[in-house]
């Protein structure tokens, strides 16, 4: 079961920034209403595992998404929120902004920029992607769109037509099947010691 978070200040702190109104609204109903539901959808998905029904699989991996990722994202937006007062990036984030965008305010240009220009529902981030060792600013649009923001991949399946299609045409079910004989679990495990 997830626990909903507690707001780490009252619910005017915001204001008049971020009006108490808005912020009940977004955390006590749209918010919460994600816990329940991610709740909710884990159950049904124990429930597939006990009774090997995965009909409604694709329903459920969306649910999860939707519900999961609308958790972690709002998790973050509130808490990276906070009564005005002045804050700054520490020195080593800091130099990692200006190493990676030039200076704070071009980060700050492009951050605005990137979130004016988020088509319809979405977010923007700031993100650390490791493999680039670099720090990146992301839209996110329709963040049901089967992740999990904030997960860390563990075992990864390429399902795009050119990792299979030579070989299997269109039999996927074959592909997935055969995968499972050279599966490296020494490097799955590699990755799950790190966390
Ligand atoms: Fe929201």
């Amino acid at each position: 079961m997830i626990k909903e978070i507690k707001l780490p200040y009252p619910l005017d702190a915001l204001e008049p920034y971020y009006s108490k109104e808005t912020l009940l609204l977004h955390y006590d109903k749209l918010y919460k209403g994600y816990v329940a539901n991610t709740n909710k959808t884990q159950a049904k998905l124990e429930e597939a595992r006990k009774t090997g029904n995965f009909e409604n699989i694709k329903c459920l991996e969306k649910n999860l998404s939707f519900f999961g990722s609308g958790i972690i994202l709002h998790e973050l937006f509130f808490l990276n929120m906070g009564p005005a007062m002045p804050t700054s990036p520490n020195n080593s984030l800091m130099e990692q902004i200006i190493k990676d965008f030039g200076s704070y305010d071009v980060f700050k240009k492009q951050f605005a920029e990137a979130a004016i220009a988020v088509e319809a529902s979405g977010w923007t981030l700031l993100v650390w992607e490791s493999r680039f060792d670099k720090l990146e600013i992301l839209q996110c649009e329709k963040h049901q769109n089967l992740t999990l923001w904030g997960c860390i991949p563990l075992l990864v399946l390429d399902m795009w037509e050119h990792s299979y299609y030579l070989q299997y045409k269109t039999d996927r079910k074959e592909y997935v099947s055969e995968f499972f004989y050279i599966l490296n679990w020494n490097e799955v495990n590699k990755r799950w010691d790190k966390i």
